[in-house]
């Protein structure tokens, strides 16, 4: 069967990754968190104070560039992928609020963006993928077969957001988080480098109202037409 590239794209904390980790699973693909690649640059600056207040040190991160190696290994017992920053597994770390907090920053410089889009080109070449982010469909893979944008109310994902958070035994209350929703939104369709925005072709899901097993049965029925019409 031909293989093909499937592109989700949507606002953070639509339940995108969960979507497309598990419809990765499902047909065999290999999944991509590009926003994991975002979150592992952002928390390499952090660690090495390139941070004041919310403003990255540019000229030191472009410096650091070519230091920060950015990798995916298939975690066995969880069967998705973990994000490793120069071989140290960092899934974690790039998950809290700290890293969450100052990623849109980072994710809006275009020396980033081109070096992350590059990579994920790369990543893309051999087909049979399925790629979450904000600019798969729009900028990394304009051809995909099967473009999708996901979205939901903030309330709802700044709900789904603080259910994580704790599951995670991290403190956050619903007002910072939906705070965090909100200004991300905002930077991230704002932004001049590749802002969030559908592409014209992309088929659009809000799931506010939506369980995951009726979401992904919805999806998978989306897939299955699209492998149908490609063969
Ligand atoms: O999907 P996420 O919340 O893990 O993404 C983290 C940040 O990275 C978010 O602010 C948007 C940004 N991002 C991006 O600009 N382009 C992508 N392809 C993926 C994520």
């Amino acid at each position: 069967m031909k293989q093909i590239i499937i592109a989700i794209d949507g606002h953070s904390s639509s339940g995108k990754s969960t979507m497309a980790k598990d419809l990765a699973k499902e047909i065999g693909y290999i999944y991509i968190d590009t926003g994991a690649m975002y979150r592992a640059v952002t928390l390499y600056a952090l660690q090495h104070g390139f941070f004041a207040g919310d403003k990255v040190d540019e000229d030191a991160l472009r410096h650091a560039l070519p230091d920060i190696h950015i990798s995916f290994q298939l975690n066995k017992q969880t069967g998705r992928p973990d994000t490793y920053l120069n071989g140290t597994n960092v899934e974690r770390e790039i998950r809290g609020m700290e890293v969450s907090d100052k990623v849109s920053s980072v994710a809006a410089l275009p020396f980033i963006r081109r070096a992350m889009v590059a990579q994920q080109q790369e990543m893309g070449k051999a087909k049979g993928i399925v790629m979450d982010g904000r600019d798969i469909g729009t900028t990394v893979f304009p051809d995909a077969e099967l473009k999708l944008f996901i979205t939901a109310s903030p309330e709802v994902r700044a709900r789904r957001r603080l259910d994580e958070l704790k599951a995670k035994g991290e403190t956050a209350t619903y007002e910072e988080v939906l705070e965090n929703v909100k200004k991300r939104d905002y930077l991230d369709s704002t932004r001049e480098e590749s802002p969030l925005r559908k592409a014209d072709d992309a088929v659009v899901l809000d799931n506010s109202d939506m369980t995951i097993s009726e979401q992904k049965a919805w999806l998978l029925e989306v897939v299955r037409q699209r492998l149908q019409e490609v063969q």
